[in-house]
């Protein structure tokens, strides 16, 4: 009963893919141990700095600092701000390095209007560059949000919420705010788009946070926000405000979970919050980068002549990551016409990698920490290459080491197993390879377009798998005897049956092996048994019928074959056990939406086996030995 309230709650927030964390408090007791505590209950998230404004006296005293909640907590000892109206925040960094500057809350060009932001501005460029233009306006840090404060006191003319909603009406992409101002004490004004905002009801005081955990000692009466809305909070009253500043009627949730389980959003364990935040992950890796039926990556800016230049690639990764970067060798090779290796990271630097000054080095890594990956960087670096780093941790090592970072933007990932950061990881293949082609000539205009409209259709795509999370229960119960699984495939459908592999592996203990499916015939097929379940992988148009054959091979070995096939495929009917279907979608994009079903198929044989599915035995969510 309760998962299904907290899929609803989750798909409320759609998903909800937090970066960072946001508390607020208006009401008569002192505002900053509130948001302290909020903030501690938001630190599983994973974030690099912290801070709170609160109104206090008829000022604003803002406290924040890189670095952890301790860290916050002793600059407070110093600074103390009393005040019974504050916004806090924990801050995942997106634009901008994590440092003191750059930390929320962002302050206007005064000392009047303080605000803190979850989620990711677009045009925050363009935007800054017309404020110091035509204001001639001073920022003091890298980040999108400081924009957000300057443009709410630009917009400022006696009415709080009206300014936010002015601000809103020019912003782009995805915003959770928190804005409090000294020239209205008696108002905390809170907005809701793409990012996660909920309202805590309490007796004379009121709350925001962009997850429940933060207020749940407080109440468990919230208002769910939606996109579109402001919220104005005074301590007394909390007023949800539609896109036309009309009052909305909103149904209190009553929050049944304990504070354990509200922090994986009402998920049983983080891998399923994770699993199900992907469709919002995915748009926010894709937020701002395509562009006219074009990829935009600011953060690469390569010219014709230096990707001319380039006659051999390399990606480096280790696990899943390594994994991600199998499909992306087809993916370079086909739109840039160049030879590319990938190599386990603990591989490639004891092999004498044949790396020059022509060399582009791909170094894929979620946590921008594992020492195989880095070391295999400094490697490359030392011998010329051009390195760029995929990873989801902004300031990370990797980042700080490569020549050009590409960010996933997935948010945290906690599970040790990887989920959205893989598929995250696939999406910024997708666009580093059509982006490298596109300054190339290398890849034509439809193509390019077809591919980039099917990564723009992943989230409503995916959300359609996750829907059918039961059916992957019931076939995980199948599978809870099993000892030995065998993945199949060909081409990009054996590089998501390695992946299915690891996953099924790593957090249910199956011993689970991935082949080429062409290869079984070759010695392996002589372990296919009754007992042996197989996965095979049919979603290739141009492989699909020899892997039908292949299928029959063991299928004449008494396996019991689950298959996975696009959507409308009834052809695979006549030929395994049963059939996992997925939307048809362009065929080279498939491999995103492919390995979804075996997460789930891994999350829930975990779950029936009893094991620790958030943190698998012998297994560290980073590696950082070597
Ligand atoms: C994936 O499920 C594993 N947790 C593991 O293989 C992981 O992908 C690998 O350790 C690499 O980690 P990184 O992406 O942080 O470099």
């Amino acid at each position: 009963m309760v998962y299904i309230i907290l899929t609803m709650v989750a798909s409320m927030n759609g998903g909800n893919t937090n970066m960072c964390g946001i508390v607020g408090y208006i009401g008569s007791k002192e505002a900053t141990p509130i948001l302290l505590a909020g903030l501690k209950k938001l630190e599983y998230r994973g974030y690099d700095s912290a801070g709170v404004a609160v109104i206090e006296d008829g000022g604003l005293t803002v406290v924040k600092t890189v670095g952890k909640l301790d860290k916050l907590e002793k600059k407070l000892e110093e600074f103390n701000p009393s005040g019974f109206l504050g916004i806090g925040h924990t801050r995942w960094a997106t634009h901008g390095r994590p440092n003191d500057v750059n930390s929320h809350p962002h302050k206007g060009y005064s000392d009047d209007f303080a605000v803190v932001h979850n989620g990711i501005i677009e045009n925050y460029l363009e935007l800054k560059e017309q404020l110091i233009e035509e204001r001639g306006d001073v920022f003091a840090s890298e980040t999108d949000t400081e924009v957000i404060a300057h443009l709410v006191e630009n917009y400022y003319a006696g009415d709080l919420v009206e300014a936010v909603r002015k601000a809103m009406a020019v912003i782009k992409g995805s915003y959770a705010l928190g804005v409090v101002s000294i020239h209205e004490p008696d108002k905390l004004v809170a907005a809701r788009k793409d990012s996660p905002l909920i309202v805590g009801l309490g007796e004379g005081e009121n709350f925001i946070a962009s997850d429940i955990p933060a207020i749940l000692n407080h109440t468990r009466d919230v208002y769910l926000i939606e996109d579109g809305e402001v919220v104005l909070l005074t301590k007394d009253k909390a007023t949800i405000l539609d896109t036309d500043n009309k009052p909305v009627e909103r149904k209190v949730f009553h929050v049944e979970w304990d504070a354990e389980a509200a922090e994986k959003g009402g998920f049983e364990h983080f891998m399923l919050k994770e699993i199900f935040e992907q469709p919002e992950a995915f748009k926010k890796t894709l937020s701002g980068r395509i562009q006219d039926g074009k990829v935009k990556l600011d953060e690469l800016e390569f010219t014709k002549k230096q990707v001319d230049r380039w006659e051999k690639v390399f990606i480096v990764a280790c696990g899943t990551a390594y994994h991600s970067g199998l499909i992306g060798k087809p993916l370079i090779e086909g739109f840039l016409r160049i030879p590319v290796e990938v190599d386990i990271a603990s591989e490639f630097r004891y092999r004498e990698p044949l790396v020059n000054e022509k060399t582009l080095a791909l170094f894929i890594s979620q946590s921008g920490e594992t020492a195989d990956t880095l070391a295999a960087l400094r490697e490359a670096k030392a011998k010329g290459a051009t390195t760029i780093a995929i990873t989801n941790v902004v300031g990370s090592t990797i980042s700080r080491e490569a020549h050009k970072t590409v960010y996933l933007w997935a948010g945290p990932e906690i599970a040790v197993a990887s989920t959205k950061a893989y598929t995250t990881m696939l999406i910024a293949q997708y666009l580093v390879s059509v982006y490298l082609a596109q300054v190339k000539g290398t890849i034509d205009k439809d193509k390019a377009e077809k591919i980039l409209a099917a990564l723009q259709e992943l989230p409503d795509n995916t959300r359609k798998i996750l829907g059918q999370k039961d059916y992957y229960l019931r076939l995980a119960e199948s599978l809870k005897g099993c000892e030995h699984l065998f993945f199949i495939g060909r081409g990009f459908d054996y590089h998501i049956a390695q992946e299915g592999s690891l996953k099924l592996k790593e957090i249910s203990y199956i011993h689970a092996e991935a082949y080429a499916a062409g290869e079984m015939k070759h010695g392996t097929l002589a372990l296919v048994t009754a007992d042996t379940p197989v996965v095979a992988i049919a979603l290739q148009e141009k492989t699909y019928e020899k892997t039908l054959s292949n299928i029959k091979e063991v299928t004449a070995r008494d396996a019991y074959v689950i298959g996975l096939a696009n959507e409308g495929d009834t052809e695979i009917l006549k030929t395994v056990n049963e059939v996992i279907y997925i939307p048809r979608i362009e065929n080279i994009v498939s491999p995103v939406l492919a390995v979804i079903p075996l997460q789930l198929l891994a999350y829930y044989a975990a779950c029936v086996r009893g094991c620790n599915v958030d943190q698998p035995r012998n297994l560290a969510k980073s590696v950082t030995v070597e």
